[in-house]
């Protein structure tokens, strides 16, 4: 196939990276036709509602992409069969979590919906299609697809239908809350495949915006290992940040001062060293975890326990923070009110999975601790499913608040967990005079000005600070 070829692309998987990737590829290549296909008729349903703020993500920037491209060439569909056979490229998009039982548990990816993808595209494809893995896989996961893929072809040509497929990696590098900028603007767009007639075609559809030179080919198995190894150093800068935050408490020392004096070395670099309650989203965990069971599998124990750590830092330091608060309330907070600032994982996202919320919010709780969470974008139906453990008999020991004072009233303290925008420059004046005596302000994102919250008679303790 001439990779000016491509006229039409399926996407299957609707979720975090399937429905902004494809929102910014149809509004990016008006003349492409795009179907994203997801079993989940419910979030469907939600892609295609006529009030945006329904969609069924909140990403700053989405709903205008998506006010220009829907229904003009970009199609969000329950209809499978026919969004694959008409595609010239199938994207895969799904989910591929952490694999909860059996062999790997706990660490290797669960890949049953990735193979059920291959089974779909093996079955329904028509002609040669390209198919690109785009959901984070193990090394070498391109090759099970390709023997899923084959399969099909061979039974498929004792009926004399023919069908052929390329298998491309293009791993996706966006983050929550900036996707949109991340997709339109990338550092990088990675291809990793060995047919070069199918890589020309996907790196055509990206040069419909992103220079030539930040598109890198590499083998499928560099590309698949990158997205990995890409997460996973993201993630150990930020336990490496949250170990020194825990010795600046110790030591009188400042993490924001020690990241800024060691962020302007150009080889460590200014990025991602923001201390906090430990890293949250859907995927650093899981995805170092699977690199910890292919090392163990690799027969590479030691690069295994290395990365291990990474996790167990981020645990370490969820767990500090609890116990901190649990201290300073004179080693009780059962029977407390305590306020929640932010659930979601990181601010501009609707997103809790692995929030470090549910952590901490979930020790709080079983210490018996009353909370009134205030998130400006997560729903209360979200957090009742995070702290289901927590409702009996639809009773809940904890409450949703619509705004910050409401969430601030009476309470012994307060949390921040989430850096929102409206976080920063509160009148603490006046939220102090709503909550009791002696109150704190716990601040796990450094968003609260140390001598306003004094001034106020508020006793504070801040991450990487101390109090
Ligand atoms: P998600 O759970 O939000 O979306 C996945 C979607 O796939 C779901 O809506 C699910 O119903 C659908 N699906 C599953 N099996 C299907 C099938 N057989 N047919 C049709 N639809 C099916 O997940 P996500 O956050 O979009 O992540 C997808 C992948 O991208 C993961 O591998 C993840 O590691 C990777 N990734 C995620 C991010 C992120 O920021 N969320 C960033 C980069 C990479
Ligand atoms: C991360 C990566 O940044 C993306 O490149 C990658 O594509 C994505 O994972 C993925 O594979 O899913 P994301 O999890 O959406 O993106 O968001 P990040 O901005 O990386 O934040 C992750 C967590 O780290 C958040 O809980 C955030 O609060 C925390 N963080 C981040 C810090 O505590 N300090 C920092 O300096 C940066």
């Amino acid at each position: 196939m001439s990779s000016n070829k491509i006229q039409k692309i399926c996407c299957i998987g609707a979720g975090y990276v399937g429905g902004p990737t494809m929102s910014v590829i149809a509004d990016k290549c008006p003349d492409l036709e795009i179907r994203v296909v997801d079993i989940n008729k419910e979030r469907i349903d939600a892609w295609n509602d006529s009030d945006l703020n329904k969609l069924p993500i909140y990403e700053p920037g989405l709903d205008r992409i998506i006010s220009r491209t829907r229904g003009r060439n970009l199609f969000f569909s329950s209809e499978m069969e026919k969004s694959i056979s008409d595609a010239d490229m199938v994207f895969i998009s799904v989910n591929t979590p952490t694999k909860t039982k059996g062999l790997g548990a706990g660490q290797a990816s669960d890949l049953s919906w990735v193979e059920a993808s291959a089974r779909q595209v093996a079955k329904y494809a028509k002609g040669h299609t390209i198919v690109i893995e785009k959901s984070t896989l193990p090394v070498r996961t391109a090759q099970a697809i390709k023997e899923i893929l084959n399969t099909a072809n061979r039974e498929d040509q004792k009926n004399q239908i023919s069908k052929t497929f390329s298998v491309l990696s293009n791993p996706e590098f966006l983050a929550e809350g900036t996707a949109i900028n991340d997709l339109e603007k990338p550092d990088r767009v990675l291809i990793g495949g060995e047919d070069l007639e199918a890589v020309n075609a996907l790196v055509n559809v990206y040069m419909n915006w992103v220079p030539r030179n930040q598109i890198i080919c590499t083998n499928l198995w560099s590309s698949e290992l990158s997205k990995l190894a890409a997460n996973a150093f993201l993630a150990q800068r930020i336990s490496s940040i949250n170990s020194i935050s825990a010795f600046c408490e110790a030591t009188g020392a400042d993490v924001k001062e020690v990241a800024k004096a060691i962020g302007t070395d150009k080889r460590i670099g200014n990025q991602f060293l923001r201390a906090g309650p430990g890293f949250g989203g859907s995927c650093f965990k899981k995805d170092i975890l699977n690199l910890v069971y292919l090392s163990g599998y690799f027969g590479l124990p030691e690069v295994a326990k290395y990365w291990n750590q990474v996790v167990v830092i981020n645990t370490w330091q969820q767990d500090r923070i609890y116990k901190i608060v649990l201290e300073k309330l004179f080693g009780t907070v059962n029977g407390k009110n305590i306020a929640i600032l932010g659930f979601s994982f990181k601010a501009n996202t609707n997103d809790t999975r692995e929030s470090p919320a549910i952590r901490i919010c979930s020790e709080l709780l079983e210490e018996g601790a009353v909370l009134s969470i205030y998130d400006p974008k997560v729903s209360s139906e979200r957090i009742e499913e995070d702290l289901e453990k927590f409702s009996f008999n639809n009773q809940c020991i904890w409450k949703m608040a619509n705004s910050i004072p409401e969430a601030l009233k009476n309470v012994d303290a307060v949390l921040i967990l989430t850096a929102w925008d409206e976080f920063f420059g509160l009148d603490w004046n006046y939220l102090a005079s709503l909550m009791r005596s002696p109150a704190w302000v716990f601040d796990t994102r450094s968003v609260v000005n140390r001598q306003e919250i004094e001034n106020t008679g508020l006793n504070l303790w801040k991450l990487g600070e101390g109090d």
